[in-house]
């Protein structure tokens, strides 16, 4: 089976296509660079022994998009490519709504074009928004996410729920990630952001390695058990892994579908329990300091992980010592990401 992989040089899709070059997949990844380095696929080719092909497009631009569906004979579709930084959507809510909406659009035009009809879609728990309590279950109804960045992604979601119903055969898998976090136990690949870390984790382990001084954290009287916010934190190994199985339980559906699967451990971890795991199983020392709270932050949410364990036979197996023994060595031997 060949799979094209859109946004297949960034965090997640490095380690996603990874785990389809190992299990046998052909892929193609199409992905613009804007927040990756074609390095992340050297390495991965390097990893899995394994060639794969590589367009640099934009999802937005419908003819170079089309020449990759007619060169190459696509069985199915991953879709990362996306923007994600939640403060900058605020910013900019246009841009996240032409590359996150309309890139969407413009890739299931040219899928429809193409007679290509499997397709597993990046969403994320913030689509639940802050009105719906945790555990979020996928029986819970779409919320209003406050983020341009989160209504996209609650927006995508609905546009597939109606083109499923209009298109008889076509199927889809959103998968809705809590926090990902760590790195392939290699430490070649891993995640890279530009400039100052917006999530928790890279942050930590910058401060770890010296490139900055002391982590913030993000308020200290949340209604939780330490006043730090509560999240469901994933290894970046087990949420790849999760794309395969979403793959085999989209093949094995005889009729058109669409439905969403949570892809989180369903165990809340709190932001000190993140710098106190970071501390115990790397032995390296994290400076903190209490800080105003994030705007936009909710207290504590987590995955009711059941449904992707029943129906897609997915279950995490990284423990949190993994998460962080792999962070760190991704960090450690690529102190400045893939320059
Ligand atoms: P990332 O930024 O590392 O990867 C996204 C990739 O898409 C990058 O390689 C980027 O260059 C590419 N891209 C962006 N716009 C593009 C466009 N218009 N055309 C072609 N390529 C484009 O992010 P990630 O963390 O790997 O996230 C992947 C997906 O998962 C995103 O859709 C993101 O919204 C979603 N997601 C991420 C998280 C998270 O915490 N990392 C959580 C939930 C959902
Ligand atoms: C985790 C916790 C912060 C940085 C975001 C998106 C979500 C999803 C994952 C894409 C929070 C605290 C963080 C720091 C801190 N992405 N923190 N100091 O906000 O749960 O989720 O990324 O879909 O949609 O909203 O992740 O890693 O930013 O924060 O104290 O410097 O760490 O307040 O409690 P978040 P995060």
């Amino acid at each position: 089976m060949t799979i094209l992989v859109t946004g297949g040089a960034g965090y997640i899709g490095s380690h996603t296509v990874l785990a389809l070059l190992t299990r046998g997949y052909d892929v193609v990844v199409v992905d613009n660079l804007c927040n990756s380095s074609e390095q992340a696929l050297v390495r991965v080719q390097q990893l899995a022994g394994k060639a794969l092909s590589f367009a640099q497009v934009d999802i937005r631009d419908k003819a170079e998009l089309g020449n990759v569906f007619q060169q190459y004979n696509i069985d199915a579709v991953i879709h990362f490519a996306g923007l994600k930084a939640v403060g900058e959507s605020n910013d900019k809510p246009l841009t996240y709504y032409q590359n996150n909406i309309q890139g969407t659009m413009t890739l299931l035009e040219v899928m429809q074009e193409s007679g290509v009809k499997t397709l597993v879609f990046s969403s994320s728990a913030t689509v639940y928004g802050e009105q719906n309590p945790p555990p979020y279950h996928e029986e819970q109804a779409i919320g209003s996410p406050s983020s341009p960045y989160g209504k996209s992604k609650a927006i995508v979601e609905q546009i597939l729920q109606d083109i499923c119903r209009a298109q008889e055969q076509f199927k889809v898998a959103s998968l809705r990630y809590f926090n990902p976090i760590g790195a392939d136990v290699s430490g070649l690949i891993g995640e890279d952001p530009n400039g100052i870390p917006n999530n928790l984790m890279p942050f930590v382990s910058q401060v770890a390695v010296g490139k900055r001084e002391k982590l913030s954290i993000f308020g200290n009287d949340y209604p939780t058990k330490d006043g730090t916010c509560l999240r469901d934190y994933i290894h970046v190994t087990d949420l790849a892994n999760g794309h395969i199985d979403a793959l085999a339980w989209l093949d094995k559906q005889v009729n058109g579908c669409c439905d969403a699967f949570n892809l989180g451990t369903g165990n809340p971890l709190s932001v000190l329990d993140i710098v106190q795991g970071f501390e115990q199983f790397t032995g390296q020392k994290v400076c903190y300091e209490f800080a105003a709270k994030r705007q936009g932050d909710l207290a504590a949410f987590w995955a009711d992980a059941s449904k992707a364990r029943t129906e897609l036979g997915w279950q995490p197996v990284k423990s949190l010592k993994d998460m962080m023994v792999d962070t760190w060595r991704w960090q450690s031997q690529n102190p400045n990401g893939y320059c």
